[in-house]
């Protein structure tokens, strides 16, 4: 009988994370609406920056330090409370990692981001599901489940795949409700898509509590998703935990110089964030004109809709026919949500074609 390395159970029973495809079932490329990209690209100035980055036969510099201090100075942020990740993918598994093991329990919501069940399997924890409010996240019946061996909580404000928001009293609420040692961990990718005065308040209660972590990305409206750059602050114990397991040289040259200059780009995120507001607004009315095929975009924040469907046209069939069209978006089935379809907001013309389409569809449906 061969003897062979055997993983962890709790390894074993990680279903890896499905990224949004790019191509459709016959390998052609399609437009990829897919992955919460952003459809306009990348700052010049980030481009620009490509260049001058450290030769790539030097490691990069392992504490970003130029970075970590303009992302300071941008938020009001002591860099000592920065922990720079490759991606904030990076840093939610190391939030997981260091808080939590076998036997404790992490919490997120129904319909979560699907990296924080890996997060918590990871470590040996086990995941607690909170059942949504509509989709939406239940700030009661996320502290209901709230148990002795709860240890981290991971909520994503605003949400994927949903794109629902929870305003600042509520954040509020659900830290005052947590033991002071409960790590809540509030990933904020798609932030800087929010109107400024929709601020959730997040980085304020991670600069004055010591059990807050609030992650960041440059893969969302920095539009630096390849390079793979995330960011997370919280307290200088925290910080400091999550400094000493992560990857020591984890973002490149490369991503570093471009981050850098993407932040100095603040007119490229304005522009970004007015575009996908304005598109959003657009689809969400144009959805809206449909009549009653069962079509039900949620409300959302993000730089995406999720589209239910509960008439003749499902989901699965919509998502076909707009691969046919030339667009790859994504179907939900693998996150318990056969019946949705998650769009990110391109541009004008392609958001004009995904609604004609849709109508086309819906109306075809005997
Ligand atoms: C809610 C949320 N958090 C985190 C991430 C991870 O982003 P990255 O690892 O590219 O920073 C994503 C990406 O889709 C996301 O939707």
């Amino acid at each position: 009988m061969s003897v062979s390395p055997e993983p962890k159970s709790w390894i074993n029973a990680i279903h890896a994370y499905v990224p949004g495809k790019s191509t459709g079932a016959d390998g052609r490329a399609l437009i990829k609406l897919s992955a919460n990209e952003n459809p306009l690209g990348t700052s010049p100035l980030a481009l620009a920056a490509r260049d001058t980055a450290a030769a790539p036969s030097r490691y990069p510099d392992p504490e970003s330090t130029a970075l970590r201090s303009a992302i300071g100075a941008l938020h009001g942020i002591d860099p000592a409370r920065i922990v720079m990740g490759t991606g904030s993918d990076e840093l939610l598994n190391l939030a997981a990692q260091g808080y939590a093991g076998p036997g404790d329990e992490v919490i997120y919501v129904r319909y979560g981001f699907s990296v924080y069940d890996i997060a918590a399997r990871r470590c040996g924890a086990v995941p607690v599901i909170a059942p949504d409010a509509d989709y939406g996240t239940d700030v009661g019946a996320l502290l209901g489940l709230v148990t002795d061996r709860t240890r981290v909580v991971f909520l994503a404000n605003p949400n994927n795949p949903t794109g629902s928001f929870l305003p600042q009293g509520e954040i509020a609420r659900l830290h005052a409700g947590l033991r002071p040692d409960v790590l809540l961990v509030i990933d904020q990718a798609y932030a800087e898509y929010l109107a400024p005065q929709d601020d959730d308040g997040a980085l304020a209660l991670a600069e004055a509590h010591a059990n807050v972590l609030v992650t960041r990305t440059f893969s969302k409206i920095y539009g630096l998703a390849g390079e793979r750059i995330g960011w997370a602050t919280g307290a200088p114990g925290i910080a400091a935990t999550l400094g000493r397991i992560r990857g020591p040289f984890n973002v490149s040259n490369t991503g570093q110089a471009m981050a850098l200059a993407a932040l100095g780009d603040q007119g490229f995120v304005t522009h970004a964030r007015e575009h996908n507001a304005r598109e959003r607004t657009r689809f969400v009315a144009a959805l809206g004109t449909l009549g009653n095929h069962g079509l039900r975009p949620l409300p959302s924040e993000a730089n995406f809709v999720l589209i239910l469907f509960a008439g003749k046209l499902t989901a699965e069939a919509a998502y076909n026919g707009l691969a046919e069209r030339g667009y790859i978006t994504r179907w939900l089935p693998g996150q318990g949500l056969p019946q949705g379809l998650r769009i990110t907001i391109g541009l004008p013309d392609q958001m004009d074609e995904i609604a004609a389409a849709l109508r086309e569809m819906a109306e075809g449906v005997k």
